[in-house]
């Protein structure tokens, strides 16, 4: 590797690192290092190389950390975090190997597009969300989440990089010294910017400001210098969400406030907590968005009545149909009334860890028939869906009822959905039922999805089903659990039509 006297870090292009990456062109540039694309000559592929400068490899500390770093972030394997293929070090000068991400940042994204439609800047939060809560359960605190650092994938899939190696900076070099590494305070937290102790809170914090700058397009403090900003975060409240983008629900909007509270007492105590409201969210934003609507019925109609008393105003969204209105309706009263209400407490999501000795009953909260395009309609009994979950096995649910036993053409099956109460894992599902016959498979989800693909597949069964225990895949934190009933049943007493007087699953 060639020593120049520049610093731009464009002296390597051209040079084989490691004798096997060949660089070809700077792609990012931080305080600390420089990234490359560059090209694998082993293995035949484009990977990202992120070099340190030259300048900072005097520092024997910083040299240690980002070695060390190195090593932590290769620790983490995650869908939604950048995989570190390799590291090393030439010439004095360690580097990490990544997998080289096509597409562009989350920053350049609302740079050249603006606020981001709300579900797709739900998902990509709940995505780094995930990331987050890997990260932290490995013990490793992102310290500089900002969209900077976020990469949109050519799949449309955010993956979190520069892990942990802003985390030791900061510990070194933070704020109140010289501000050179820091590249932004944008995003940076009050405890953070004070030089207090920085937690996966203080991760979740960041977050929030940029599920902020998705939805608005704009950050939401804004001074003349680092410091400045800094200060508004630990002192200024966050703009109000709705007021710059009013389509954001309530629900959303108190999300945020509670991922960006200034206390860490009133903040989502983890990420994991957040995540799962945000899943949440979702569910909610897809179905005022129209997404949900035509595509699956959903009515959470066994919701207590005072949650319906706290849903958000505001739902003057244009909608398909009348029909799909009234459904939408009634959804985003169930699962915001219910939210809201639970943010409002202060308690939202989190996990209690007491209560789950395996073959426990899984709390079930509300229910819904599920009968999705191509070939679904509106009229599964939606209504009656808590008869299923009522423990009264006197009362039941039914599907319409179908001629010849089997489902017109395109039509695979028609589902019964339940939500827990609280993100649970199921070892076993149980399905008490009149019919003498009939085929289910069982699926789990954490958000409500619109289509049978969101759903993955736990299990089945077919044949006598009465009580019969059916085993699922080893799942956990599933919000929603469906009974999709493929085949009907063709003998006893009503033929056609599929009765499910209880459903329930255990731990
Ligand atoms: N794996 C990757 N694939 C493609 N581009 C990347 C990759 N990693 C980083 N980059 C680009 O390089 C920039 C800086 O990378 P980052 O790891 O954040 O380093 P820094 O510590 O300098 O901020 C990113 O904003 C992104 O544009
Ligand atoms: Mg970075």
């Amino acid at each position: 590797m060639a020593i120049s006297a520049t610093h731009d870090g464009s002296e390597l292009i051209g040079e084989v690192v490691g004798d096997r990456y060949r660089i070809e062109e700077i792609v990012g540039a931080g305080g600390m290092a420089t990234v490359y694309k560059a090209f694998d000559t082993t293995l035949e592929r484009p990977v990202a190389l992120k070099v340190m400068r030259r300048e900072v490899t005097g520092d024997a500390d910083q040299l240690e950390r980002f070695r060390r770093e190195a090593r932590a972030a290769a620790k983490l394997s995650h869908a939604h975090i950048v995989t570190v293929i390799d590291a090393g070090e030439e010439n004095g000068r360690p580097y990490i190997v990544f997998e080289f991400i096509e597409g562009e940042t989350l920053k350049q994204r609302i740079k050249s597009n603006g606020p981001l439609p709300i579900t797709e800047a739900v998902a990509y939060a709940i995505e780094i969300g995930g990331a987050l809560v890997a990260a932290h359960a490995a013990g490793l605190v992102h310290r500089d989440v900002k969209p900077q650092n976020v990469l949109i994938d050519s799949a449309g899939h955010a993956k979190v990089a520069d892990f942990g190696i802003a985390r030791e900076l900061e510990a070194s070099d933070g704020l109140t010294k010289t501000g050179r590494v820091l590249g932004t305070t944008d995003y940076v937290s009050p405890e953070q910017a004070m030089g207090e102790d920085v937690t996966g809170q203080s991760d979740v914090y960041s977050l929030g400001i940029v599920l902020y700058e998705m939805l608005t397009g704009e950050v939401p403090f804004k001074g003349e210098n680092h410091v400045a900003v800094a200060m508004k975060h630990v002192k200024e409240q966050l703009p109000d969400v709705q007021r710059l983008r009013p389509e954001v629900s309530s629900t959303l909007a108190a999300v945020i406030e509670k991922m960006t509270a200034k206390e860490p007492v009133d903040r989502y105590l983890s990420a994991a907590s957040a995540e799962s409201d945000l899943d949440d969210v979702l569910a909610i934003e897809t179905a005022r968005a129209g997404g949900l609507t035509g595509e699956a019925t959903v009515v959470f109609d066994t919701l207590p009545k005072h949650s319906r008393r706290l849903a958000p105003p505001g739902l003057s969204h244009p909608m398909r149909t009348r029909l799909a209105w009234l459904v939408s309706l009634v959804a985003i009263v169930g699962i915001a009334g219910l939210l809201f209400s639970q943010v409002r407490r202060g308690n939202t999501g989190e996990r209690q860890t007491t209560k789950s000795t395996p073959g426990s009953v899984i709390a079930l909260r509300s229910s819904g028939a599920f009968d999705p395009l191509p070939g679904g309609d509106d009229k599964e009994h939606s209504e009656q869906t808590r008869n299923a979950i009522d423990n009264n096995p006197q009362t039941d649910w039914a599907t319409e009822r179908y001629e010849n036993s089997t489902f017109p053409d395109g039509k695979g099956g028609v589902g019964l959905f339940i939500r827990t109460n609280r993100p649970a894992g199921a070892a076993t599902a149980k399905i008490l039922t009149p019919d003498p016959d009939m085929t289910v498979e069982i699926y789990g989800a954490r958000a409500l999805p619109g289509d049978l693909a969101g759903w993955t597949k736990l299990g089945g069964a077919s044949g006598a089903l009465n009580n019969k225990t059916i085993k699922l895949q080893s799942n956990k934190d599933l919000r929603y659990f469906m009974v999709w009933i493929t085949a009907l049943p063709k003998h006893g007493q009503a033929p056609g039509k599929a009765h499910i007087s209880e459903f329930s699953l255990r731990r």
